[in-house]
């Protein structure tokens, strides 16, 4: 039987953050590399995909006012429970965001989009609900001669769970097309299940392009 990333995170929300740290996936590199000339207090960030709220907590920790979004309803329940005063609300990035225009100063998405076949659309929801200057953090999955599967666009994981994979060219002119002031670095991923490699990373920090 096949199943979607909802329900396998459903299955997961309890024991997530161990499991993420056996897996040596770590974000809050990322958080810290794209706000470290970006001040947090009081600013509105989405945090899509937020899983068990991590994020979300380190963030309101230095000031900001965090917002989670996540398919999972368990993942919202269990970082509902571990947070304080923070919303967090099952969503799923398929659908339009349930956001007004130009909402928020950052929006981060950090080990979720390979989970979505199509991230065009979203890609644009983002640029719509960010303020003007607003910044964008997000890591890719990448393809490529150099990784592990290949140029293998979608693999299966955990048996049946699909994610999905971009050439970095791709995912530079995605970018390019939405926002200004790109910077890509490649970073690893999680540890592989059989092979013991590192899955491959482009990292996203952006400014949004002005209207
Ligand atoms: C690997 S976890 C990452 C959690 C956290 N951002 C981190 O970096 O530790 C991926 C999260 O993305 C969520 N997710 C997957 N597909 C999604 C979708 N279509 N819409 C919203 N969230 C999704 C999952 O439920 C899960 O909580």
């Amino acid at each position: 039987m096949s199943h979607t990333p909802r329900e396998l995170f459903d299955e997961l929300a309890e024991d997530y953050e161990t499991m993420r740290d056996e897996l040596d996936w770590s974000p809050f590199e990322h958080v810290q590399c794209a706000f470290k000339d970006f001040p947090l207090q009081n600013k509105h960030i989405l945090d899509v995909g937020c899983g068990t709220g991590e994020i979300a907590r380190l963030l309101q920790k230095e000031g900001a006012h965090p917002f989670g979004l996540d398919i999972s309803p368990e993942m919202c329940m269990t970082a509902a429970e571990r947070s304080e005063n923070i919303p967090f609300l099952p969503h799923d990035l398929n659908e339009p965001l349930p956001f007004e225009d130009k909402r928020f100063d950052a929006i981060i998405a950090l080990g979720c989009l390979e989970y979505l076949p199509d991230i065009t659309a979203v890609m644009d929801e983002f640029c719509r609900v960010l303020k003007s200057d607003g910044l964008f953090l997000g890591v890719f999955e990448r393809c490529g001669d150099d990784c592990p599967d290949g140029n293998t666009r979608v693999v299966t994981f955990l048996d049946d769970w699909k994610r999905y994979r971009l050439p970095e060219t791709e995912i530079h002119q995605m970018m390019r097309a939405r926002f200004e002031n790109c910077q890509f670095d490649r970073v690893h991923g999680f540890i592989l299940e059989d092979t013991g490699e590192h899955t491959q990373y482009v990292r996203v920090i952006a400014r949004r392009r002005p209207s």
